[in-house]
C-alpha cells in the first residue's frame, strides 16, 4: 500500500442553468467543505476543485426559451453561483468554468489520446434529423407519445410521467421540438466508449474492491449497472453547444458533456498547479468525489473507465455520493421554484450561514433521502445552537469576567481532568468520523462536547461555589476547566461551524492553546432565537413561490384542429372500475377491470403513483372505448381512462357528476 501524501477533492460541477439550492448545498457542496476543512486544519496536503459545467442540452433549451444565446445564460448564472458559494464561505482552490478554453483544450487532449489509441468504437447510426431547423436533434428535444403509460409529451430520453428511459426512437409519433415537424432520420458518424469491453476488462474487478469500502447505495447502484451489462455509449454529439470534436470528421459535432464535464476537475488543477501531474498521476495522492446520487454511474463507472482508457491516471478512491434532500416533504424542483435559494437565504439571514450549516449537516441525506422543514430549522437552532452551545460558552466568558477580571485562571489537572479526557475522546471521534464521511455522527460528537461542558458548568455551579470557603479557588478550577472545554470544542468545530469556531476563538484570544494569565475579550453572541416571524415569512414565501408557479403555468398549447368527423370517432362511454392492481415489475402501471356495460375490459394505466389500487375500486371514470388494444409487461390493455392533469403532474379522474349506469355515451 502506497502513503496517502495527499488529497485530490472534487464537488460535482453544478450546472450553469440556474442558481444553487439547499439541495446542491446539503448533496454535495456542504460535505465536500466539511471535509476539505478536516484535513487543511490537520495540516494535510489538500487541492479542492470545482466550477460551473457549462455545456449540455439543458442549457441550450433554456437559452431558446428566454430567447438568447447559451453563452449569456452561463455567464450570468457563473456569478451567481460563485458570489453566493463566496459569501457562504465555501472556499475552493479553483472554482473554474467548463467554457474556458484551457477546459475545452484539456478535454479536446485527451479524447484525442483515446482516439489515437484506437479506444472508440466508431458508428454510424441513424439520428433524427430536423429538415426545417437544418439540426440533428438532441434526445431532449424530441417528443412524443410514451409507448409505457401512453403520456404523449415524453421526451426522447425519458417519460416525465411515468419515468421510464426512453430511446427516440421508442416515442410514438415522435414530433422535432424547434419546429413541431415530424423528424426525419439521417445518418451520422460518432465516437462510442466501449463499455460493454472495459467492464470485463477492468471495471468489474475494480469495483469489486471497493465493496466495503463506498457506501452501500453508492456501490449497490454502481454494481447493478454492471449486473445489467454496460453497453457502448456515444462520447460525442449532433450539436452546435459543447466542446467541438477535435477531428476532421467531428465538423458540427461536440464532446458528449458527460465526457468533457468530468475532465473539468482536470483542467480546474492545470489551470492553476503548474505541477498538476502530482495530483492526478502519483498514486500517493488520493482521489475523492463528492457528488450527489444522480451523479453515482458517471463518476464510478464511465470517467473511471476514461481514466483508465487514457492510461496514467489515479482512479477515484472515494466516491461518497449523497441522497437527496426534500423541502417540506416535497422534491426540491428548480422549474416549480419549490426551493430555497442559497442566493436568497443570505439575504433573509445575513450573518447565519453557520446556521444554515449546522441544520443541514444535522439532516444531511448521507444515507437515504431526508426532508428540511423550517419549522425543523427553528427548533434545531433555538434548542441546540442558542440553548446548549451559545449559552455555555456566554455563561463562562461572562464568569470568567465576573470572577476572574476576564484573564485565564491556572491550569489545574488535578480536578475534574476526566471532563476533559472525555473532550479528548468526543474531538477523536469527530476526527474518525468526518475520514469516513459520517458528517452527521461526526457534528454530533461535536455538540456532544458543547453538551458534556454544559453539563459540568451546570453541575459545578460557580455561582453556588464561590460562597464556599476556599471559593475563588474552586470558581478558577473550574473556570479553567470550561475554558479549556471551549477551547478544544472552537477546535473542533472548524469543519463544520468556521464562522462560530473563529469568533471562539476571537474571544480566547487564541490560535493554540488556551493561555493561563492571558486576558479573554467581553463576551459576544454566537448566535440568536430565531423567531417565529421569520419561520412565517419563509413558510409564506414558499407558498406565494408555488402560487406565482400557478398563476403563469406550463400550460400545453392547443393541438391543431381537428374536424367533426374526427371526433365523433372516439368511443367515450361511462366506465366504473371493478378491480385494480399493480402490475409486477412495472412501478408505475396498474391493471384495471372496468364495467363498460357491454362488458368489463382490462385497462391498463399509467398512473400507479398516483392511487393506491384499493381506492380506485367503485370508481366511474370516462373510458375511451375504440383505442387499439396494446401490450404493455405482457399483459394487453383494451382502453383508455381519462384523467385531467394539472402543471404540476396531479392527476383527477374525468368522471360523471353523479353515479351513472355503465356503457353511458359521452359526447
Ligand atoms: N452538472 C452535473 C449535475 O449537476 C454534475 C457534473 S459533475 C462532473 O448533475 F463530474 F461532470 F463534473
Ligand atoms: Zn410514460
Amino acid at each position: 500500500m502506497t502513503q496517502v501524501k495527499r488529497h485530490l477533492v472534487t464537488c460535482a460541477l453544478p450546472y450553469a442553468n440556474g442558481p444553487l439550492h439547499i439541495g446542491h448545498i446539503a448533496g454535495c457542496f456542504l460535505p465536500s467543505d466539511i471535509y476539505v476543512r478536516h484535513l487543511k486544519s490537520k495540516g494535510e496536503e489538500v487541492l479542492f476543485v470545482c466550477g460551473t459545467d457549462e455545456h449540455g442540452v439543458p442549457i441550450t433549451l433554456k437559452a431558446k426559451k428566454e430567447g438568447v444565446s447559451p453563452q449569456e445564460i452561463v455567464n450570468r448564472n457563473y456569478e451567481v453561483i460563485k458570489d453566493s458559494l463566496t459569501k457562504w464561505g465555501i472556499h475552493f482552490d479553483n472554482f473554474s468554468r467548463t467554457s474556458r478554453p484551457i477546459h475545452h483544450q484539456t478535454s479536446q487532449d485527451f479524447f484525442t489520446v483515446l482516439y489515437d489509441k484506437g479506444v472508440f468504437l466508431e458508428e454510424v447510426t441513424e439520428q433524427f434529423y430536423d429538415k426545417e431547423a437544418n439540426q440533428f436533434l438532441a434526445d431532449r428535444y424530441i417528443i412524443g407519445e410514451c409507448p409505457s403509460c401512453g403520456f404523449d409529451s415524453a421526451y426522447g430520453d425519458q417519460c416525465e410521467n411515468c419515468g421510464r428511459t426512453l430511446s427516440p426512437s421508442e416515442l410514438i409519433n415522435p414530433k422535432s421540438s424547434l419546429t413541431g415537424n415530424q423528424p426525419i432520420k439521417k445518418a451520422t458518424k460518432n465516437w462510442f466508449l466501449p463499455l460493454d469491453k472495459l467492464q470485463t476488462e477492468f471495471l468489474n474487478d475494480w469495483v469489486a474492491t471497493k465493496k466495503d469500502v463506498w457506501k452501500s447505495h453508492v456501490y449497490g447502484q454502481c454494481n447493478s449497472w454492471l449486473t445489467d451489462g454496460l453497453q457502448p455509449r456515444a462520447m460525442t454529439r449532433d450539436l452546435d453547444w459543447g466542446v467541438p470534436v477535435p477531428l476532421k470528421e467531428g465538423k458540427g459535432k461536440v464532446l458528449y458533456v458527460w465526457f468533457d464535464a468530468p475532465i473539468g476537475y482536470i483542467s480546474a488543477t492545470k489551470e492553476i498547479e503548474t505541477d498538476w501531474k502530482k495530483w492526478w498521476q502519483d498514486d500517493s495522492t488520493e482521489l475523492v468525489h463528492f457528488l450527489g446520487k444522480d451523479n453515482i454511474v458517471f463518476h464510478t463507472i464511465i470517467f473511471p473507465s476514461m481514466l483508465h482508457a487514457h492510461g496514467d491516471f489515479n482512479l477515484p478512491t472515494y466516491v461518497p455520493a449523497n441522497e437527496f434532500l426534500n423541502l417540506e416533504g416535497d422534491k426540491l424542483s428548480t422549474s416549480r421554484n419549490h426551493a430555497v435559494w442559497l442566493h436568497e437565504y443570505l439575504e433573509d439571514f445575513p450573518g447565519k450561514s453557520d446556521e444554515l450549516r449546522y441544520v443541514l449537516t444535522a439532516i444531511m441525506p448521507e444515507t437515504k433521502d431526508s426532508d428540511f422543514s423550517w419549522k425543523d430549522f427553528q427548533a434545531r437552532v433555538n434548542n441546540e445552537l442558542v440553548a446548549i452551545l451559545g449559552n455555555w460558552v456566554n455563561r463562562v466568558m461572562v464568569l470568567t469576567h465576573k470572577y476572574c477580571d476576564g484573564i485565564v485562571p491556572p491550569n489545574s489537572d488535578h480536578v475534574d481532568y476526566n471532563q476533559l479526557e472525555e473532550a479528548e475522546a468526543l474531538v477523536r471521534q469527530v476526527d474518525e468520523s468526518i475520514l469516513k464521511f459520517k458528517f452527521r455522527d461526526g457534528q454530533n460528537h461535536l455538540m456532544n462536547i458543547a453538551r458534556l461542558g454544559n453539563k459540568y458548568f451546570q453541575d459545578a455551579a460557580p455561582w453556588h461555589a464561590i460562597k464556599e470557603d476556599d471559593g475563588q479557588q474552586r470558581v478558577e478550577q473550574i473556570l479553567n476547566v470550561s475554558l479549556r472545554l471551549v477551547q478544544k470544542f472552537a477546535a473542533a468545530a472548524e469543519a463544520f461551524l468556521p464562522g462560530t469556531s473563529a469568533k471562539i476563538k476571537d474571544m480566547l484570544q487564541t490560535g493554540g492553546e488556551l493561555m493561563a494569565g492571558k486576558p479573554v475579550t467581553k463576551p459576544v453572541l454566537l448566535f440568536d432565537k430565531i423567531e417565529d416571524e421569520a419561520i412565517e415569512a419563509q413558510l409564506d414565501k414558499l407558498a406565494k413561490q408555488a402560487s406565482d408557479n400557478k398563476q403563469q403555468p406550463d400550460l400545453e398549447p392547443i393541438k391543431d384542429t381537428i374536424t367533426f368527423d374526427d371526433f365523433v370517432k372516439l368511443d367515450l362511454r361511462i366506465g366504473t372500475i371493478k378491480e385494480a392492481s399493480k402490475v409486477k415489475k412495472a412501478d408505475k402501471l396498474l391493471q384495471l377491470s372496468v364495467d363498460i356495460g357491454l362488458e368489463t375490459r382490462t385497462i391498463l394505466s399509467g398512473i400507479a403513483e398516483h392511487f393506491a389500487p384499493e381506492e380506485l375500486v367503485g370508481k366511474q371514470a370516462v373510458v375511451v372505448c375504440n383505442l387499439a388494444p396494446r401490450k404493455m409487461r405482457g399483459v394487453e390493455s383494451n382502453g383508455m381512462l381519462l384523467m385531467a392533469e394539472n402543471t404540476e403532474g396531479k392527476l383527477v379522474f374525468v368522471q360523471p357528476e353523479t353515479e351513472f349506469p355503465e356503457g353511458s355515451i359521452v359526447r
